[in-house]
């Protein structure tokens, strides 16, 4: 009991002091208890997404997934949104949705991961934290697995091309490698007692 309030006390230092000395990204250096859910709501949309992605490619083949990427991916990203408060998404550099297009400080972190990835292990996460204001925000890099390629390598079956033109004409998200950064996990909480986006859209 007493040990755990002194390594509260601790990681609440650790956290201020943390937040003091790193105003640009931080590769997980904070412990905010938003950064520990920030984990969790990722794990959930990648653990989904791919289920979804298996399940679809398994029965229709990878044309007829690239329909269920396309639908699914959104909605669950808003499920997670309004469950958590939080605003839930993807981006990358070469995006295939302008829907996912970075913010400037997205791009930034996208570009610093692209970096860390060459000399990192793809199964090593790649995450950076940046709390600015009160708002957090939580960012993990995707890297490339041999799944992915069907609809982002450089030898897309002309079926999938055909389907990806249809929804995605200006794609950029083709001729990725295995173990590349295709792209990232985003998570951006509001800053705390900014009311905001807790009105449920009792508003517009
Ligand atoms: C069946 C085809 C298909 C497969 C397989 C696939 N994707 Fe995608 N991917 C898509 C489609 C379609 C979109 C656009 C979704 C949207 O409109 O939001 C997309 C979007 C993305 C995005 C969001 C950024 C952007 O480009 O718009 C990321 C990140 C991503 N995919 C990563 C992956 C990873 C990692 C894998 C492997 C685990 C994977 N994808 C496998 C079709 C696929």
């Amino acid at each position: 009991m007493k040990l755990s309030r002194i390594l509260l006390l601790l990681l609440i230092i650790i956290l201020a002091v943390d937040l003091a000395l790193t105003p640009t990204p931080a590769i997980g250096s904070t412990e905010d208890p938003r950064v520990a859910q920030s984990r969790e709501l990722i794990a959930a949309f990648g653990s989904e997404l791919k289920y979804e992605l298996q399940k679809a490619m398994g029965s229709g083949g990878p044309a007829a997934a690239v329909k269920v990427c396309r639908d699914r991916s959104p909605q669950i990203a808003s499920k997670l949104s309004r469950k958590s408060g939080a605003s839930v998404g993807r981006t990358s550099l070469r995006f295939r949705n302008p829907g996912n297009a970075p913010e400037p400080w997205q791009a930034e972190q996208l570009r610093a991961f692209d970096q860390l990835a060459e000399t990192t292990p793809a199964e090593q996460p790649l995450e950076a934290v940046q709390a600015i204001d009160g708002e957090l925000r939580y960012m993990r890099a995707i890297r490339t697995e041999p799944l992915c390629l069907v609809c982002h390598g450089s030898a897309v079956s002309p079926d999938v091309a055909r389907s990806l033109r249809a929804d995605y004409p200006h794609d950029r998200a083709t001729g990725y490698a295995q173990g590349q950064v295709r792209g990232a996990f985003r998570v951006v909480w509001p800053a705390k007692g900014s009311s905001e986006d807790s009105s449920a859209g009792s508003s517009e």
